[in-house]
Parts: structure tokens; sequence; C-alpha cells
């Protein structure tokens, strides 16, 4: 939160007046969706299930082509002719840790993507050892992907994504099916790359203790863009969290809770805050 971004306030993906629907549904999955994202930036996407936040990561990366509207990626209209040039920008982390290894151990499994790129053999070693070494990874580069826990394979799949240079990383549900230690260990790689002035990070997620710590959140319902917020702003306007179907991090539910008891005791995100407040008011230590 809170970083230098590489020009103030530039878009990196404009997204203009998108509709999509599915092949084999009539009705849309995306309806007439406009938004840009900062560059430098990390936003996350919420929304309640099967309200198009996937959808829209797919037309960002160019997987599903729009009925109607346009995608701009780095200023950068997506087409046929561009899309190549485009993908070089982004990268996807998914939600299932287990579909998303081609190779028989880490190291074959990121060298992959770098073949597949025409890397220069010479440079993969220092480029597999540098990525695998910014997710914690780079002990276990022998092992076989399926003998790897959840947070650990993702965070494999954050190396590959690193490795490819890509300066737009979506992560679509990527801590969804993860223990809460996974969880945490590629929370944490998300928020260290977040800070990074050159990366523009997107993560879809319903972990609202994650959405408070990005810069900018996507609110999503009925295949429809609501709004853009500060996570606090959106977090302080009840009738946002209600009509959109979303949760309350921890502490400013437990807060409010608190507060409908103890008037005195305001809305707060911070835990240590919340807890010198009660105690004071108590006259404890
Ligand atoms: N492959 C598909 N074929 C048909 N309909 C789909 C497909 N994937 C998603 N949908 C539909 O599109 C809408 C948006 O889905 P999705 O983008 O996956 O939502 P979210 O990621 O927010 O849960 C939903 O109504 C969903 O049922
Ligand atoms: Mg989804």
């Amino acid at each position: 939160m809170k970083k230098q971004v590489v020009e103030k306030n530039k878009s990196i993906i404009e997204v203009n007046n998108i509709t999509f629907s599915y092949e084999n549904s009539n009705s849309k999955a995306l309806d007439k969706v406009s938004l840009n994202i900062t560059e430098g930036s990390y936003s996350c996407i919420v929304g309640h299930n099967g309200s198009g936040k996937s959808t829209l990561a797919k037309i960002i990366m160019g997987l599903l082509k729009p009925n109607s509207g346009k995608i701009k990626i780095k200023g950068l209209v997506m087409s046929p002719e561009t899309i190549v040039e485009i993908r070089k920008n982004l990268g996807v982390v998914f939600q299932n840790p287990d579909n998303q290894f081609i190779g028989a151990t880490v190291r074959d499994d990121i060298a992959f993507g770098l073949e597949n790129r025409q890397v220069n053999p010479d440079m993969m070693d220092g480029i597999i050892n540098r990525v695998s070494k910014v997710v914690g990874m780079n002990h276990l580069l022998d092992k076989e992907p399926q003998n790897l826990s959840g947070g650990q394979k993702q965070r494999v799949a954050v190396a590959g994504v690193l490795a490819l240079e890509s300066n737009i990383i979506i992560f679509d549900e990527t801590t969804s099916m993860l223990d809460p230690r996974g969880k945490q260990e590629v929370k944490e790689i998300m928020v260290q790359l977040s800070k990074l002035p050159n990366k523009t990070i997107i993560s879809i997620t319903h972990d609202m203790e994650e959405v408070l710590s990005c810069d900018e959140v996507i609110v999503m319902r009925d295949s429809k863009f609501i709004g853009k917020y500060k996570p606090e702003v959106l977090f302080s306007q009840d009738h946002l969290i209600k009509e959109n179907h979303l949760d309350l991090p921890f502490v400013y539910k437990l807060s409010k809770l608190i507060n409908a008891k103890i008037p005195g005791i305001k809305p707060e995100f911070r835990e240590a805050i919340l807890v010198d407040e009660i105690c004071q008011k108590h006259k404890l230590k």
C-alpha cells in the first residue's frame, strides 16, 4: 500500500464497454463493463460467485474475445495483431494449485515457460534461481511438483510468471484452496510483489483481510462493474457491503459489533487500536 507508482495515475489496463456471453449461454457474463487499472497498483476484484470476475480476468488476458467493447493494455488496443505483444505483459495464477504444472520438477516447470518464449538457454539457470528465491522455493528446485504443499505449488506458479517478467500479474482466487499456512505464504508474496513499482497486481479474492491491504477495490455484481473504491471507503459504506453481498474484515466487523454495545468504541480496522480503546474504556492495561 501507498507506494510510489511509475507515473502517477497512468492506466495500464483500459476496459471500455465490454459485453461478453459464453457461447452456450443466453445470459451476459459481462454487461457493459468499463474500468481502468493504474500502472503499478495493487487492485482487488471482489463480488459474489458468478458476478463475472474470472470472465473479466480472461478478457483482460485475451483468452476470451468480447462480443463488443475495447480493451487496451499498455496503450495497445487488443486485436489478433497485438495479442502476442500484449501477452508478454501478462501473467496469471489460477485457483487450483494442481492444474498449473507441466514440468517433472520445479526447475523444469519454470524452465518450460522460458523455453516457450525462446529465452537463451545460457540465461535460464540464472533466471530460475532468481525467481525461485523471490518466492522462497530455491531449495526445492529438484522436487517433483506433486510432492509440494498447495502453498508451495502456488509459489512455483508465481515464480513461473515472474520468470517471464510479466509486469501485470492476475491472481484468480489463488489462495482460496490453500490451508491457512499456504494462504499466508502466498499472500505475503503478493504483498511483496505489489510493492515493486513496475508490477501491477490484480487479485480476485473473497479474503477481506487481503482487500484491506490493496490500493483499489473493484466491485462486480451480476455481470456489471459497480465501482472502484479505496478499501476503507468501501467497507465503511454499509449499503455497498449489503447490496454487493460482501463481507467485512474481521477486526472491523468486531469493532462494529462492540460499538453497538459500547458506543464510545469507534469502528476500527486495526486490531491493536481496537484493543487499546477497549482497555482504555475499561481502565485496563
Ligand atoms: N465456461 C462457461 N460457460 C458458460 N457460462 C459460464 C462459463 N464460465 C462462467 N460462466 C457464467 O458466467 C457468469 C460469470 O462467471 P465467472 O466470471 O466465472 O464469475 P466469478 O468468477 O465472479 O465467480 C456466471 O453466470 C457463470 O455461470
Ligand atoms: Mg471466478
